[in-house]
């Protein structure tokens, strides 16, 4: 059984979902932490319902020190001894230094179909570019922001009249479907890209 901690910095409904896919019978991993980098994080109080135990280190108190913020993460996250690391909705950069510790077994989800648009804004670019579609990738987190090795895409059209907020809120029905279940491919052992 895979132990999976998970990065999150709001709502937290990718997490949510990973947690309830987890809790099914057949699932080759399970929860062992959430943690965030803000405490006022919704998707926190989401995690401790669940019955998922969970940690918040607070960005803001480091004052741009990243190292030092990274250190701090650490403690609780080494101390839940996770397999794998999701980010779900985990806004801070990581540094090198944290990456290279998860070689290999760090996931992220990404609202746009990487290699376009990574970094923020991702939906408001694709609909100022005209694009016809728009999606979600999960994806190996390595030292390149997000672009690490491609494990899954989910698309979905880009309506006329969309405004960035329709399209996020339709990414995110797909983001829902398709974390889960690459989670549960990784965790068994695939690294095929799958796209849904
Ligand atoms: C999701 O759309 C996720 O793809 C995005 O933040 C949202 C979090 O929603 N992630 C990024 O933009 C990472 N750069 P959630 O907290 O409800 O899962």
């Amino acid at each position: 059984m895979k132990r999976v901690a998970i990065l999150i910095s709001g709502g937290g409904s990718n997490m949510v979902r990973l947690v309830q896919d987890m809790r099914s019978e057949d699932h080759p991993a399970q929860p062992v932490l959430v943690a965030s980098n803000d405490p006022t994080a919704a998707g926190l109080a989401k995690a401790a319902a669940l019955g998922v135990p969970t940690a918040a280190v607070d960005h803001r108190a480091f004052k741009g020190d990243r190292a030092a913020f990274e250190a701090a993460l650490l403690e609780p996250l080494l101390e839940s001894r996770p397999d794998i690391l999701c980010l779900a909705g985990f806004m801070r950069i990581l540094t090198p230094g944290f990456i290279d510790r998860f070689e290999g077994r760090m996931l992220n989800i990404h609202p746009s179909l990487l290699p376009k648009y990574p970094g923020l804004h991702t939906h408001a670019r694709a609909i100022e570019a005209g694009d016809a579609e728009a999606g979600a990738t999960v994806h190996e987190v390595t030292t390149d922001l997000d672009s690490g090795p491609i494990l899954g895409q989910a698309r979905v059209p880009v309506e006329p009249g969309d405004t960035p907020e329709t399209l996020a809120a339709r990414v995110l029905q797909r983001e829902h479907q398709l974390y889960p279940l690459i989670l549960r491919r990784f965790a068994s052992g695939a690294r095929e890209r799958f796209d849904i």
